[in-house]
């Protein structure tokens, strides 16, 4: 009997990541502006379909780390890096590695929602559009299925038209999530995505990342250590350029193994 293999999608020949597997297995990464360190030396590795937390004090390399994941830094001048990030068994600065499309798999939400001037519907289709999909039918599945998995869906589906400028700081910070969704990124990552919002909105967004996290993997900067203690199973503490401790958010926060991770959240810098 003949049996029927289905051909995976042609653009889609990379499996998702699962839990239990590294996102991100980072080895000896050092990133120098110009003369400057930025960071030292730094081993990690970040688990797939969690949410790992960033924490420590400002100017310590948080986003910089960050940035590196999607190869942001790149559009920087004068930056120098050494080491390996695999991800999904591939070194990202790989020469076979095509950046445009590292940034749809590793989408990216920072601490300013940036719609862009346009309607909900059509920051949500950028995406697609500019890959080159053009049907209407699967422009509005795309664009409901992506306004639903952040949140949006109940408050936007009436107004889609409207100039997403017009919505407020936190819808608009779900419209991005919304934006980055609509590529299917393995990763979403989020650079102090909620410093400008309200609690409430604030609030929103945490109970989102707890729903994605399912989906996605999710490195979140923050600077609020009740944040990281409250929504990630991971937490990373940054100083001065260097990972110092690295740890289940719970053993972090309860038990640290380091001084400075201790002083840290304990209040007593930063
Ligand atoms: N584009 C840049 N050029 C030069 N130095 C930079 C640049 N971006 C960040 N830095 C420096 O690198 C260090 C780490 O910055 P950053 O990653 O933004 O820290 P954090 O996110 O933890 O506050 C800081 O000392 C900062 O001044
Ligand atoms: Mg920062």
């Amino acid at each position: 009997m003949q049996t029927v293999t289905q051909t995976p999608p042609k653009d889609k020949n990379e499996a998702r990541l699962e839990l239990g597997e590294v996102a991100f297995d980072i080895r000896n990464l050092d990133l120098y502006y110009g003369n400057f360190h930025a960071l030292k030396s730094i081993t990690v590795q970040i688990p797939a379909r969690q949410v790992t937390a960033f924490i420590g004090p400002s100017g310590c390399g948080k986003s910089t780390l960050l940035r590196c994941f999607n190869r942001m830094n790149d559009l920087i001048e004068d930056v120098r890096i050494t080491g390996e990030i695999h991800m999904a068994g591939r070194e990202i600065h790989g020469p076979d590695v095509d950046v445009v499309r590292l940034r749809t798999e590793v989408g990216m939400v920072f601490q300013h929602p940036n719609p862009f001037p346009m309607s909900i519907y059509d920051n949500v289709a950028y995406g697609l559009r500019c890959q080159g999909v053009k049907s209407r039918q699967t422009l509005d599945a795309v664009v409901e299925s992506s306004l639903k998995k952040a949140a949006l869906w109940e408050e936007a589906k009436d107004i889609l038209d409207r100039n997403a400028l017009k919505l407020s700081g936190g819808q608009q910070q779900r419209l991005c999530i919304a934006r980055a969704i609509a590529l299917e990124p393995q990763v979403i990552l989020m650079d102090e995505p909620t410093s400008a919002l309200d609690p409430i909105a604030t609030m929103k967004i945490e109970e989102l990342m707890n729903d994605l996290k399912k989906d996605y993997t999710i490195v979140i900067v923050t600077h609020s250590m009740q944040q990281a203690a409250r929504i990630s199973d991971r937490t990373a503490f940054f100083l001065l350029g260097e990972v110092i401790e690295f740890d289940d958010t719970v053993t972090m926060f309860n038990k640290p193994s380091d001084a400075r991770t201790e002083s840290y959240i304990t209040g007593r810098f930063g």
